[in-house]
């Protein structure tokens, strides 16, 4: 019997499946929603159309081309032209940015927020939103900005490239590596976040043979449903803070950036939850939770340094300081892509 426990869980409602980007129009109508604001990232350009006609008269203007870690000027563009349109739902195509400026717009305005990721970000399941300014990225949870609604197509996301499908599944696996650990962990959060792991390596162990496989992008929307789901309900803890510094502070790429650190905090953190590290030792095939991590961003052709991702060592020393913990190890690892043999177990 799993020890006591508390759990929160989201109310979001989940349509999955391939061709299912067509019940888009019929979800806003679901919600209740009269005007449709359209988000869609650079390469969902075609799947907006497809959506803008079928939203008929609740189609009230489009926001095309997202930038990454949601900059305060676009933010506020977002919002204004949400206003201009009278807004009351916002349907935000694309992955965790196109989706982070529709909560944006949620943060600030009463409207409701149909997401349709194709990417494994996984913030779609999550209340968390984040805007940058100045160089330093803001974080927080309102529960205004859950997407009501997430509608996973699978068919969106068979031209993910390679090098951005494997990065963003390293920021899936961040999530589920990381919800066993946090404060709010817990049986339920744990039990998602392994069997996300499992379908998140063997999801892109497939992809990485054939691009274009269905089942196998199905199973990795899938695993990001899942890890966006413990993301959620277990929150951040050391990895995602210290990416979250590095991403807003060095403009440094968000999944990439994950695929450094993980293994190296996964070094430090996962011995202190034996049990959950064997559990995701035994999703993700390996013995040793860091250097299974490694080798399938290694095998992915993920970078595994920070070093290669522009970040100077001086920087990585100034990160270690401003971060309120100590992270000198972990960030003079991540920064060299020191594989992590010999883990502390
Ligand atoms: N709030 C949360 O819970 C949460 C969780 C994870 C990530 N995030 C945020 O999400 C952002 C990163 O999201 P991301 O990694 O999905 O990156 P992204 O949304 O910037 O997308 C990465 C690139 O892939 C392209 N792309 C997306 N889908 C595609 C497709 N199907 N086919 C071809 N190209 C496609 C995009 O145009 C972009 O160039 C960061 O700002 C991060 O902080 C938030």
């Amino acid at each position: 019997m799993p020890e006591n426990f508390v759990h929160t869980s989201y109310p979001s409602r989940v349509v999955f499946g391939a061709g299912s980007l067509e019940q888009v129009a019929a979800e806003i109508e679901l919600l209740g929603v009269r005007r449709a604001l359209l988000i869609a990232t650079g390469s969902a350009h075609q799947a907006a159309n497809v959506v803008e006609a079928a939203l008929k008269e609740r189609f009230a203007g489009r926001i095309d081309g997202v930038r990454q870690h949601v900059p305060t000027e676009v933010a506020e563009a977002a919002r204004t032209k949400a206003r201009e349109v009278e807004a009351d739902g916002v349907v935000a195509i694309g992955g965790g940015s196109a989706i982070g400026l529709a909560k944006a717009i949620a943060l600030t305005a009463d409207v409701q927020i149909l997401a349709v990721p194709t990417t494994y970000a996984g913030s779609e399941m999550t209340p968390v939103w984040g805007e940058t300014s100045g160089g330093s990225k803001t974080t927080g949870t309102d529960l205004r900005v859950l997407p009501k609604t997430v509608v996973y197509d699978a068919e969106l996301t068979l031209q993910l490239p390679l090098n951005v499908t494997a990065a963003s599944v390293a920021n899936a696996l961040a999530h589920c590596v990381e919800a066993v650990w946090t404060e709010k962990a817990n049986p339920i959060t744990e039990t998602t976040a392994v069997e996300a792991a499992r379908a998140l390596a063997d999801g892109l162990l497939k992809v990485l043979r054939e691009p274009t496989d269905a089942d196998a992008r199905g199973e990795l929307l899938f695993g990001a449903c899942l890890a966006g789901t413990a993301l959620a309900s277990a929150g951040t803890g050391i990895h995602h803070k210290l990416c979250h510094l590095l991403g807003g502070t060095y403009n440094l790429p968000h999944a990439e950036t994950h695929a450094a650190v993980l293994p190296q905090v996964a070094r430090a953190k996962a011995p202190e939850v034996p049990q959950a590290k064997r559990r995701l030792e035994e999703a993700l095939h390996t013995d040793d939770l860091a250097t299974g991590l490694f080798e399938l961003f290694e095998a992915a052709k993920v970078p595994t340094s920070l070093q290669t991702l522009g970040l100077t060592r001086e920087q990585a020393k100034e990160a270690a300081e401003r971060f309120p913990g100590d992270v000198d190890d972990i960030l003079t690892r991540a920064w060299a892509g020191t594989r992590p043999e010999g883990a502390p177990r």
